[in-house]
């Protein structure tokens, strides 16, 4: 029998979810103090958000709700969905703490036009998100599902081109994973995590999907969608490739060269 990839992951993530919680990298409980404060993530992606005021929004693989809490806190009625059972019971606890009124839905993304219904104004999303699914036209076509015509997707991911890369050889640039969208996924063993966390696990096993840009852009085009940003940035909000890259303000760059590659990018596209 083939293995149940999603059980797989999900052990992965239930186990660190309440990990994530307590890392400083997470800031919670300066999320809940300050009701003005925003994830880094978001406040990264200020500039292209626009405004939120009053739309109702989606946010896909909210995981503990840091991300979906603060798009709340920038006026949006917000939705948040994962499937791990552990991020969402964190993510209401930190929401009821923080006083935000968002709603958090246990679901699979695929499944989330079933959970949630559909007629968003915006679906948002990514910071490792594709690459726990195996289908990105799939996935394109259930955000179609989920927007009204003329709703948004907006996402900021990690770039295809950064994950190919060996994070264990801080000795030289060695391509070592897929960059275009495989049918099988990668089979992987991080006994630890991607954020400062003194906790130990025991799922250590995770499985996950390239989809390189074409294939992104190629799924979202297909799915009826208009495409209408795409900008790449040499940054990304974690620390992808340890001993290379420095920390400045909630960010991660190469600490050489860092105008030779993307290290994340961020694409909207509008339903017609
Ligand atoms: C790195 S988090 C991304 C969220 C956000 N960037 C953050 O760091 O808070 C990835 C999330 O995807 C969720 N996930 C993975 N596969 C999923 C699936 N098939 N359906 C729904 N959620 C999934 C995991 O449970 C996890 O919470």
């Amino acid at each position: 029998m083939d293995e149940d990839h999603y059980a797989v992951n999900r052990a992965w993530w239930d186990e660190r979810a309440p990990a994530h919680a307590g890392s400083p990298d997470y800031a919670v409980q300066e999320l809940i103090a300050d009701p003005t404060r925003l994830s880094d993530v978001v406040r990264f992606d200020l500039p292209r958000l626009g405004d939120l005021n009053g739309k109702r929004g989606i946010h896909l693989q909210c995981h503990i709700g840091t991300d979906t809490i603060s798009l709340h806190r920038l006026g949006a009625a917000m939705t948040g969905l994962d499937f791990s059972p552990e991020s969402i019971a964190i993510a209401r606890g930190i929401a009821a703490a923080a006083g935000a009124d968002v709603v958090f839905v246990q679901a699979d993304v695929y499944s989330a036009p079933a959970a949630v219904g559909s007629g968003f104004d915006f679906v948002f999303t990514g910071i490792g998100a594709l690459g726990w699914l195996p289908d990105v036209a799939r996935w394109a076509r259930t955000v179609a599902e989920l927007l009204r015509p003329g709703g948004r997707l907006f996402m900021r991911e990690g770039h295809p081109m950064l994950l190919a890369f060996d994070v264990e050889r801080t000795d030289e640039w060695v391509l070592r994973y897929p960059y275009f969208e495989q049918p099988e996924p990668g089979h992987f063993d991080l006994a630890g995590t991607y954020v400062d966390a003194e906790a130990e696990f025991n799922h250590t096993q995770l499985r996950e999907w390239s989809h390189g840009v074409g294939d992104v852009i190629t799924a979202v085009l297909a799915a009826g969608l208009e495409l209408t940003m795409f900008v790449e940035h040499d940054s990304v909000p974690w620390e992808a490739l340890p001993g290379r890259m420095h920390r400045d303000d909630g960010e991660w760059r190469l600490i050489e060269h860092p105008e030779r590659l993307p290290l994340s990018y961020t694409l909207q596209a509008v339903k017609r």
